[in-house]
Parts: structure tokens; C-alpha cells; sequence
């Protein structure tokens, strides 16, 4: 039996600070540009926002390099800021989960300024530093973002760990002082009134000791250290020692970022018995579109491989621990351009993608723009990208590799974090009204016909779908507590599922291709129609051919019955 909380009856909206909303005119998303707009998003229906790091930081990574936990950006504003927009927010029953980014710090933070000093420093073991191997790195582990995950500091002759960029060196979580010195720094959050974290790839923090070499057959220079240092030996013990320090105090939420992690694991970190963390967000369901080569080696999605994913997250966490339930962050490509159509049907896509997403069972996010539609963006070169992640790996492929740039572009095209980052398109003024000065990274062009403006004043449009679906989240609990069953299991074309709640059942039904498809409901399955939920396109309101009937390409429909 599930338990209820309000967490899990929640819908969160994610906020990517820097790509926002910009107050003041310097082409930066800011924290005032939030507070502006939280009567769209409080008219939107959710009711908790994730904000990403708006943390003072030299933006090597927009954020996720932060030099002081505990002050605000300049170019998003200030504490004060800061502290209308919790206001501004608790006064409209919304609340506020900041990122908590605490695998890695800035090599701009004052910790780390103390520590690359000299060895004996008393913050020299906050970091990782290790002596070189035979001239070379302590072992052969990669950067996430291209190159070495070492970098050397000639000061003190050795090198220290870094899984992301050079600029954010890993913290070393095996030093007890340091975990105090987060635990106090989260404690400080939550005292002025933060409603919980989103952990920045927390499972990282534990590394296996030793740091040994990756396994690497093929001989290259640098190969993924990831089972080093993904869900490693000490990481339940650090996160039950958070939750009992910190986390137990307060009624909060907690979501753990988790490249890596599989069901068994987050079953591990989910339960509430074992007092970690309330969610996981697993990525198992993003790398299906990928190669043997990772990220970059494009492959067709399976529908069947998606199925699969998700219906074992489901089934796995279903009684145990809880699903987050996302398609899209400012990681990842935009999900309409990504596991739909975002040409001709992108509005259908649109729903359909967030009818399958929000009637699963878990804690939906929606990621900014999501709700109006937001499709990838194609620059022409690669000198208008700003993010590290393309950067470098463009630099390391075309530059010194010797790869054919069109081929890279094109998996940028297709990946590319800043997909996600161009500004959110508010109305058809220039800039999308993201900004009266020059944007940090150009707006979509698109941004004419796909606007927040627009989209408000369209009765059919994805905004108003997306707040009837919250809607019914709110006054169904099957939405939100129901168990879940696939059926169609082999089905190419068409996802649909059940969901199973105190006499009442749920058939979901939407069809992931641009074809028209025949729906037949299984003999297998018991199912009676009472009504019809909702729909993305116009439907007589019955429920007579539910059983038996044609699926418009990219069409949802979701029937209550028993
Ligand atoms: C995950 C964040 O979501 C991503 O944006 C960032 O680059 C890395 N963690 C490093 O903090």
C-alpha cells in the first residue's frame, strides 16, 4: 500500500534561471524575471518549482560550479531577490526546491583556494588530490566533458579530480568535515524557508577507494570511470547520515540526480524505510536513443525499448519508493523534437508526450517551455553554442580528431544540451520578450507562432492541455496512486498502459508515430468505460468505440472506468 504525501501529488515546474525571464535588460534570465512570471505558472496549475543554481559562480558550467553556496549570482541578483521570490512564492502556496550541487564545487570557491595552497593545508583533503602515475594522471579516468578527469596543479605537484570541467574539482566526501560543512550550508537553506533539493548527481559522492583504473581493452588514452565512482561504497551511508542530520528535521522534498543508477538501486534509495531519499532521477529511459559510443552515437528510439525501460521503473518502485517522471531538463533535447514530430504535428506530440508522462505514476516535472511546446534549436556554427559539454567535445572530435564537423553538428543537433537552453519565447516581440537587450544565446526562431502569449489566449493550445492534465492530477488520486500495467507489450506504434486504484481503472492510450494505427483492446484485459478524461483531439465526448478504433497520428486518450 502506497503511502500518500504531498510530494507525490505534486507537479514540478523546473526553472533554468539563466534562460528564463531577464528583468533588467543585460540578456540574462534573472531572479526578479521569475518573480514576474509566477502568476502564469501558478495559473499553470503546478505547485513546486526546482530552481537550478543560482549560486555565486564563474559559469563554467552556467551554475554548476558554484564559488559560495550560500550567495547569489550578481548577474541573477540578490539575496534580498532571492528572498522576495520565496515570499512571492509561499504566498501563492508555490513551493521552492533549490539545486544542491555538492559532488563538486567551483575551483573559484574559497575551499578550494585554501586547499590548492600547499598539502597541508587544513582544507587540502575537502578535495581529491593524488600524486601523478609514471609522469602521467593517477589513473585513466574520463572527463564527462571531454579529457582527462584530472587536472595537474604545479604548486604541489599533484593533480586533483575533476568528473566534470577542470573548473569544478570533485569534493571528497570520505572527510567528515566536509560533510558538516554541507549539512550546515543545507540546514542554512532550509531555516530560511526552502522547501527541499534537487541533488546534483548525487550519487557521484562516494568513490571507490583507491581510485583505480578503468577497464580500457581498446587502449584508449581515457576511458568512463563511471562504476568507480557511480553508487559507490559509502553512498547510502552519506545519504541516511544527510537525512538523519538534516533532511529528517524538515517536511521537504528530496530528489536525487542519478546517472547510472538501475531499479534495484533506487529501490534502495527511495524507500522510505531506509531514510535517504524520496525520488531518483534515473536516465535510463534518455540513453535508449544512444549507441554502444555513448551520448553522441545516434540511434533510432525503439518504442518497444521505451516500453520496456519504464515499465520496469514502474513496476519496481511501484509499493517500494517513487518515480520522478521527466522527458525533458535543461540536459536534454526537448521532447517534442526528440520522440516526436515537431514540424506539422507538434502540437499533437506536445499533448500526447504529456498525457503518457503525467498519467504514469510518479511526481511529473515540466521543464520550462515544455508547456508551450519548445522545439530543439539548429545554429549554423558551432561558434553560437556556449555550453562546455558541446564545446569541448566539438573541440576534441573536429578540431584534434579529425571527424567530420558535419556529422558532429548533426548529433548536436540531435543532443545538444543547449537545445534545451535557448530562451523561453514569452511573446512575438523581438527576443521573444525573453529580454530588451541581446540575448546570452540566441532565441529559436520559431518563437513568432511557439509564445507563452500565444499559447495563453489559445483555448487548444499545449498550455491549456497541460493545465487540464495537472487539473486532473489534482482530483483524480487514481493519477496519482494507481498501480500500473502495460499492455501491448510488442506494439510499435502505440503505448498504452492501465492504472488500477480502489475499483477504478485507467486506460491509457497514445499512439508515438505520425501514422494512423488500429487500437484494439486486448481480450485479456478487463476494462469498461465510464468517460472520457481527456484527449488531444477533438472527440465526441463518449466513450462507444473505446475498445475497438483508429489512433490519429500522435493521438492520446485517456478513459476511466472500471
Ligand atoms: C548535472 C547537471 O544537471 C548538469 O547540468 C551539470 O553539468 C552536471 N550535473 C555537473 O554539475
Amino acid at each position: 500500500m502506497t503511502h500518500k504525501a504531498w510530494w507525490k501529488e505534486s507537479i514540478v515546474y523546473q526553472i533554468y534561471p539563466r534562460s528564463f525571464n531577464d528583468s533588467n535588460g543585460d540578456g540574462i534570465g534573472d531572479i526578479k524575471g521569475i518573480t514576474e512570471k509566477l502568476d502564469y505558472l501558478k495559473n499553470l496549475g503546478i505547485n513546486v518549482i526546482w530552481l537550478s543554481p543560482v549560486y555565486k559562480s564563474p559559469n563554467d558550467d552556467n551554475g554548476y560550479d558554484i564559488a559560495d553556496y550560500k550567495a547569489i549570482m550578481d548577474e541573477f541578483g540578490t539575496m534580498e531577490d532571492w528572498e522576495e521570490l520565496l515570499e512571492e512564492m509561499h504566498k501563492r502556496d508555490l513551493k521552492l526546491i533549490m539545486d544542491l550541487v555538492v559532488n563538486h564545487s567551483s575551483d573559484e570557491h574559497e575551499w578550494f583556494k585554501e586547499s590548492r595552497k600547499s598539502k597541508d593545508n587544513p582544507y587540502r583533503d575537502y578535495y581529491i588530490w593524488r600524486p601523478g602515475k609514471d609522469g602521467k594522471e593517477p589513473n585513466n579516468w574520463e572527463s564527462t566533458f571531454s579529457g582527462p578527469a584530472w587536472e595537474y596543479d604545479e604548486n604541489t605537484d599533484e593533480y586533483f579530480l575533476h568528473i566534470f570541467s577542470r573548473k569544478q574539482p570533485d569534493l571528497n566526501w570520505e572527510n567528515p568535515k566536509l560533510r558538516q560543512e554541507i549539512y550546515d550550508m543545507m540546514k542554512w537553506w532550509l531555516d530560511k524557508g526552502v522547501d527541499g533539493f534537487r541533488m546534483d548527481v548525487i550519487n557521484f559522492i562516494s568513490k571507490v577507494p583507491g581510485l583505480p583504473d578503468a577497464p580500457n581493452p581498446e587502449g584508449k588514452k581515457y576511458v568512463g570511470g563511471g562504476k568507480y565512482f557511480m553508487n559507490g561504497p559509502r553512498i547510502h551511508e552519506f545519504l541516511r547520515e544527510m537525512n538523519e542530520e538534516v533532511i529528517s528535521n524538515y517536511d521537504v522534498m528530496t530528489v536525487g540526480e542519478m546517472p547510472g543508477v538501475d531499479v534495484e538501486e533506487a529501490k534502495k534509495y527511495t524507500d522510505p524505510e531506509r531514510k535517504e531519499l524520496q525520488m531518483v532521477f534515473q536516465f535510463e529511459h534518455m540513453d535508449l536513443d544512444s549507441g554502444p559510443n555513448g551520448k553522441w552515437d545516434l540511434k533510432p528510439l525503439d518504442l518497444r525499448d521505451l516500453k520496456a525501460s519504464i515499465t520496469r521503473w514502474q513496476k519496481g518502485l511501484q509499493g517500494v519508493g517513487w518515480n520522478s517522471l521527466y522527458l525533458n531538463n535543461h540536459d536534454q533535447p526537448r521532447m517534442v523534437s526528440r520522440f516526436g514530430n515537431d514540424k506539422e504535428y507538434r502540437v499533437e506530440t506536445a499533448k500526447m508526450l504529456g498525457t503518457f508522462l503525467h498519467m504514469l505514476q510518479g511526481t511529473p516535472y515540466v521543464f520550462q517551455g515544455e508547456e508551450i511546446g519548445m522545439t530543439n534549436i539548429k545554429f549554423d556554427s558551432i561558434d553560437e553554442y556556449k555550453d562546455i559539454e558541446i564545446l569541448n567535445m566539438y573541440k576534441e572530435k573536429v578540431i584534434e580528431g579529425n571527424e567530420d564537423p558535419d556529422k558532429v553538428m548533426e548529433s548536436i543537433y540531435v543532443k545538444g544540451r543547449d537545445n534545451a537552453r535557448t530562451p523561453v519565447q514569452w511573446d512575438a516581440t523581438e527576443n521573444a520578450g525573453f529580454t530588451t537587450g541581446e540575448p546570452w544565446i540566441k532565441v529559436n526562431p520559431n518563437y513568432k507562432e511557439v509564445n507563452a502569449e500565444q499559447a495563453v489566449n489559445d483555448e487548444n493550445s499545449i498550455y491549456h492541455y497541460y493545465r487540464e492534465l495537472i487539473q486532473l492530477r489534482k482530483t483524480h488520486p487514481i493519477i496519482v496512486y494507481g498501480d500500473y500495467d502495460l499492455i501491448l507489450d510488442e506494439h510499435e506504434q502505440i503505448y498504452a498502459y492501465t492504472r488500477t486504484y480502489e475499483g477504478e481503472k485507467l486506460l491509457v492510450l497514445t499512439n508515438f508515430s505520425e501514422e494512423e494505427v488500429k487500437f484494439d483492446l486486448p481480450s485479456d484485459v478487463s476494462f469498461e468505460a465510464d468517460e472520457l478524461l481527456i484527449s488531444n483531439y477533438p472527440q465526441n465526448g463518449g466513450v462507444e468505440d473505446y475498445n475497438s478504433f483508429t489512433l490519429k497520428p500522435y493521438e492520446a486518450r485517456v478513459y476511466k472506468g472500471k
